[in-house]
C-alpha cells in the first residue's frame, strides 16, 4: 500500500499530514459518476462488482487518503426478505415496511453468500488495485430499523418509536436479527480484505441518551465488540450524537465519527484519549467560495490540535451540488496546512 496515512492516524500514530476522505465521496457531485449513472441503475452499479470498483476509484484523483467502498447500507435488507428500490427523488422505499411481530419474524438471518456475495467480490478486486486503505461498512441496526419500519426516510422516526416503545420484545428481536447480520457481513468484508469498518448510525442522534442506553447500545455493542477483535481500526459514526458520544463510546469503535454540531476538540475530550476521532466539517461549507471553506476547514484542526488520532472528514456525506474544485482544493488545503515536519 503505498498510502497509509489513514491507517496510521486511526491507530492514534504519528503522521506526515492529517488524513482526508469524505463520506459519500463517490457520488452524485462527480460529473463520471454521473454519465455511469445515465446507464446504469444505482443498484445495478452495486452488484455488478466490475462497476462498483470503478466508482469506488473515481474520487480518488481528488487525493482522497482512502477508499470507501461503493455500495449502500441497506443492501443487506432485501436477502432478509425486505426488497426495497431507490424511487427517484424520494430516496429508498422499503415494499414491505416491517409492522408488527409477524414482519420481524418473516426476516432471514442469513449468511453473507446468501445474497451479499457481489459486495465481497467488489472488495476482493478493489483490492488488487488500490494504493490508499479500504473502507469496508455496514449500516448499524437502529438506523437499518429506522428504514425497515419506516418505509423509507422520516423526520420524527414516530413508528420506529413507537414499536420500541410499545412492543420492547419485538423491536429486541428485530435489533438483534439486524445486528447478527450487520456482524457476520463485516467480518466478511474484513475477510475479503477492507483495511478498516465504519459503522454508520446515521440517524441514532433521534434517541436520548437513556433510551439509547436501553434499547441500542448492547445491539451496537453485539457488532463492535466482535469485528474490533477481526485486526482492523472500526469507525462508529452518528449524526446529532453530541448527547451520546461517551455511550457510543462505550458500545464500541477504536474511531468515533463527530459532526459539526460538535466541537472537534469537546468531541474528542468526551470519548476520550485513548480514541481516535474523525470529522467534521459541514458538507455545505463545501458550497461557500473556498476561502470560507479553507476558515472553516482550518478551525477543525486547530481543534484537532496537531495530535495523532484525527481522520479529516465531513460531518456527514458530500451533497451532490458540491463543486468538484472546492472537494479537491480543501484536500489540497488540509494536507498543506497540517504537514508535520520530517
Ligand atoms: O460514501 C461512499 O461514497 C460510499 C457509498 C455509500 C452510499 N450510501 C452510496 C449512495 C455509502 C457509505 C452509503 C451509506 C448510506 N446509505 C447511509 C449512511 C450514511 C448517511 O448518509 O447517513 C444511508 C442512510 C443510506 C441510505 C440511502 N442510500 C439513502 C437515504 C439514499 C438516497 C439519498 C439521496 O440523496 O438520494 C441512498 C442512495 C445512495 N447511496 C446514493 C449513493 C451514491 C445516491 C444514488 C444515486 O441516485 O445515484
Amino acid at each position: 500500500m503505498r498510502n497509509d496515512r489513514f491507517l496510521r492516524a486511526c491507530r492514534r500514530e504519528p503522521v506526515d499530514s492529517t488524513p482526508v476522505w469524505m463520506m459519500r465521496q463517490a457520488g452524485r457531485y462527480m460529473a463520471e459518476y454521473r454519465a455511469l449513472r445515465t446507464k446504469y441503475g444505482m443498484l445495478e452499479l452495486c452488484r455488478t462488482p466490475e462497476l462498483a470498483a470503478q466508482v469506488t476509484m473515481q474520487p480518488l484523483r481528488l487525493g482522497m487518503d482512502a477508499a470507501i467502498l461503493f455500495a449502500d447500507i441497506l443492501l443487506p435488507l432485501e436477502p432478509m426478505g425486505a426488497a426495497f428500490d431507490f424511487a427517484k427523488g424520494e430516496g429508498p422505499v422499503i415494499h414491505a415496511p416491517v409492522a408488527d411481530r409477524a414482519g420481524v419474524d418473516r426476516l432471514r438471518v442469513i449468511e453473507p453468500e446468501d445474497g451479499l456475495g457481489y459486495v465481497l467480490e467488489t472488495i476482493r478486486m478493489l483490492k488488487k488495485e488500490l494504493e490508499v486503505p479500504l473502507i469496508g461498512f455496514a449500516g448499524a441496526p437502529f438506523t437499518l430499523a429506522s428504514y425497515l419500519v419506516e418505509g423509507g426516510k422520516s423526520v420524527h422516526f414516530a413508528k420506529t418509536k413507537r414499536l420500541m416503545y410499545e412492543h420492547p420484545e419485538t423491536w429486541n428481536d428485530l435489533m438483534s436479527k439486524l445486528a447478527e447480520v450487520v456482524r457476520r457481513f463485516l467480518r466478511k468484508q474484513v475477510e475479503a480484505g477492507a483495511d478498516a469498518i465504519q459503522l454508520f448510525d446515521s440517524w441514532v442522534g433521534q434517541l436520548s441518551l437513556s433510551d439509547y442506553r436501553a434499547y441500542v447500545e448492547r445491539h451496537v455493542a453485539h457488532v463492535l465488540k466482535d469485528i474490533e477483535t477481526c485486526g482492523v481500526p472500526v469507525i462508529h459514526f452518528g449524526t446529532g450524537t453530541y448527547h451520546l458520544l461517551e455511550a457510543q463510546r462505550d458500545a464500541g469503535g477504536t474511531v468515533i465519527g463527530l459532526d459539526w454540531r460538535t466541537p472537534l476538540d469537546e468531541g474528542w475530550a468526551k470519548v476520550g484519549a485513548d480514541r481516535a476521532v474523525q470529522g467534521n466539517l459541514d458538507p455545505t461549507v463545501l458550497l461557500a467560495p473556498r476561502e470560507i471553506a479553507f476558515s472553516h476547514a482550518q478551525r477543525v484542526l486547530e481543534q484537532a490540535g496537531g495530535r495523532s488520532g484525527h481522520i479529516f472528514n465531513l460531518g456527514h456525506g458530500i451533497l451532490p451540488e458540491t463543486p468538484v474544485a472546492t472537494v479537491q482544493a480543501v484536500i489540497d488545503f488540509v494536507h498543506r496546512t497540517s504537514a508535520r515536519p520530517e
